[in-house]
């Protein structure tokens, strides 16, 4: 743990303002989050700001309100509906810039457009998009007419599309012909059709064009976007919807197989994020802000499309990878927009510092003003790169700390009120209405410096309303390991300064390249190729993605161990959850390490796989002994 404080401006200490508005917020939470939801337009008040039957909250009961409303409609009936909304850059090269009225327009004619095809309230809608300004135009568009969306990430494969689209039951899906991935195309329409093929609640497919192809169109169930955009109407009225009516349904991998389907409900979401990107990212209306997600992960959602958008920002969006074509591809997009606030991951960051400092300094950044980090650990030697390289020691860094369940920021330092001294690595400290704590196993607060689990003591409106038709796996996800307290399956250390640091995941789910992919979803895959009876995954620590995935497996009797075995296991895997998770190593083993009962002894895998040592044997997690887990461990050792 890095210790050493960077220090800004005198306006950003002694840190009064931040702790008086932290304090008053956990004192009077309804009241706190009641004044910062006047701030949204509403169509109706709401009668109940919170309604609490834990561990269901339901924000802002009786409200009514429309998300596009918010991010779209407000603008337009002021000066900034000739204000930017998106610099669009596509990989090859190409733009666009959207205003505001530009997207008002377009965001009713897709609204038209999906009406048009029978999507009313409540129905849902598959976004398989690459990075192109018809995803976030067509969530809004969903948004208007009170329709769900569920976002799901263009790297990811048929089945997982599929999987997702079976448990939303989802009656169209909105896809692309292609998608750029490194000067490559890859065939969006194509991986939509073998989902579909798997998908019997779609009803339409709208394909828009980005690749100029020619994919097979069936009739009667697939339509070009732009011809239904001929014919659609230029106005539709934004839909009142209840502040509990859900925005949308994103998928997270959790510690089973199956990913979780976590529903965001349209008001406490909207409110949260609205107040948090203004506390983190101290928004203007001068400011060019750009996140570098993918608008299929939550930061996406949450800091690309809905919490820019709700304060008119002007935010770029980039369709291709960091380093191509050339490995400044990113500061050339910052130079050419003008950029004031950049927000990324730490994996970016370290991949991009490994081409040295000289390719950044052929870029003018000093329209740069404040640099964020999400998704992981954002470690000191990369925090200090940032902030002197890209930043040039003048910009504060935000290193934000939230999940897909949280719906926006939580543990972050906070410019939009007053930030706080930085210390590289840290999160630093709660924003308001966030009551975070560390504690031990018994759910005791620990003492600065002990190492403890993150908790959230009290329900906040960004909070997930729950697991798409799960709620007991909700309630026993989150709420059972310690009652009345929402787990985040994160460990924290708090240090004399109140300072929190996040210290990973405390359960089964990994973090490769800052994307979340539970253990179990990949032995599944793993184990579902057809030379494979069992399998295990570990992690081993990665100088660039954090983590990178080991595969231990045994094989069928009868099949050969090879390096063309090897590659055909990982293409499958490729092929089963997206390019995403592609093993770094596959071991080939006898036998896993197991206890008595059948449990995957997982430190002995983790110990072989990161090469270290087993460690400190006295806290076993299962009911092996020590000599066995030993042995195991050095049997495993022998045999990768
Ligand atoms: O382990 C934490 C890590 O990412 C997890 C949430 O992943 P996901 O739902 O995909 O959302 C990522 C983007 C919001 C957390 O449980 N994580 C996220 N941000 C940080 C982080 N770990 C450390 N520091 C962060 N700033």
């Amino acid at each position: 743990m890095e210790e050493t404080s960077l220090s800004f401006d005198s306006r950003y200490w002694p840190f009064k303002k931040y702790t008086e508005i932290y304090n008053r917020s956990l004192q009077d939470p309804e009241r706190f989050w009641a004044e910062e939801a006047r701030k949204l337009d509403w169509f109706k008040t709401w009668d109940t700001v919170l309604d609490w039957q834990p561990p269901f909250a339901r924000w802002f009961v009786g409200g009514e309100l429309n998300a596009s409303y918010q991010c779209v409609d407000r603008h337009v009936k002021t000066w900034r509906r000739s204000k930017v909304a998106i610099y669009w850059e596509g990989e090859p090269g190409d733009s666009q810039v959207l205003s505001y009225s530009t997207l008002y327009r377009w965001v009713n004619k897709f609204a038209s457009v999906l009406q048009k095809l029978g999507v009313g309230k409540g129905d849902t809608v598959a976004l398989y998009l690459p990075m192109i300004p018809e995803l976030p135009i067509f969530m809004l568009a969903c948004a208007r007419i009170g329709a769900v969306h569920t976002v799901v990430f263009s790297g990811f494969s048929a089945q997982a599309l599929a999987d997702r689209i079976n448990d939303t039951q989802a009656k169209i899906l909105v896809t692309a012909d292609a998608g750029f991935r490194r000067g490559k195309f890859v065939q969006l329409k194509n991986i939509s059709d073998e989902a579909a093929r798997l998908s019997p609640s779609i009803e339409s497919v709208i394909v828009a064009r980005r690749g100029n192809m020619t994919p097979e169109m069936k009739p009667g169930r697939d339509y070009w976007l732009h011809d239904l955009l001929d014919k659609a109407d230029a106005h539709v009225s934004p839909v009142p919807v209840e502040s509990t009516h859900p925005l949308y349904i994103l998928y997270t991998s959790g510690t089973t197989g199956k990913p979780k389907g976590i529903v965001h409900n349209t008001g406490g979401y909207l409110v949260f994020n609205n107040s948090v990107y203004k506390w983190v990212f101290d928004i203007k209306e001068e400011s060019v802000y750009w996140c570098t997600a993918d608008v299929g992960w939550v930061t996406g959602h949450s800091s690309i499309v809905y919490g820019p958008l709700c304060h008119g920002a002007a935010i770029v969006l980039y369709e291709g990878a960091p380093d191509y074509p050339t490995v400044d591809r990113w500061w050339d997009i910052i130079e050419k927009y003008g950029v004031s606030i950049f927000y990324t991951s730490p994996t970016a960051i370290r991949m991009l510092m490994r081409y040295g400092e000289d390719k950044v300094k052929r870029h003018d950044l000093s329209t740069l003003e404040l640099l964020g980090s999400v998704g992981e650990a954002i470690n000191p030697e990369a925090w200090l790169w940032y902030y002197k390289v890209i930043g040039g020691e003048r910009c504060p860094i935000v290193d934000t700390w939230w999940q897909t369940e949280t719906g926006g920021t939580m543990i972050s330092p906070a410019p939009g009120i007053e930030c706080a001294p930085l210390k590289p690595g840290s999160a630093t400290f709660p924003l308001p209405g966030v009551n975070a704590d560390i504690v031990d196993d018994s759910g005791k607060s620990v003492p600065p410096g002990q190492k403890g689990y993150l908790v959230i003591k009290t329900p906040w409106p960004g909070m997930l309303a729950g697991i798409h038709g799960d709620p007991v796996r909700y309630k026993e996800t989150y709420w059972s390991k310690f009652p009345g307290m929402f787990y985040t399956g994160d460990y924290a250390i708090k240090d004399k300064d109140g300072y929190f640091w996040l210290l990973g995941r405390a359960d089964e789910v990994l973090k490769i390249a800052g994307h979340r992919i539970g253990t179990i979803e990949i032995e599944d895959a793993v184990v579902s190729h057809q030379s494979v009876v069992e399998a295990a995954v570990a992690s081993k620590p990665d100088p660039v993605k954090g983590e990178s995935v080991v595969v231990f497996a045994t094989l069928k009797q009868g099949e050969v161990p090879s390096p063309e075995l090897k590659d055909g296991i990982k293409r499958h895997i490729r092929s089963t959850l997206g390019p995403v998770v592609t093993p770094d190593e596959i071991y080939f083993v006898a036998k896993l390490p197991k206890t008595r009962s059948g449990k995957i002894m997982r430190r002995v895998l983790k110990a072989v796989a990161s090469e270290s040592q087993i460690g400190d044997l006295t806290t076993l997690e299962d009911e092996a002994s020590v000599d066995e887990v030993k042995k195991a461990y050095e049997q495993l050792k022998k045999e990768v």
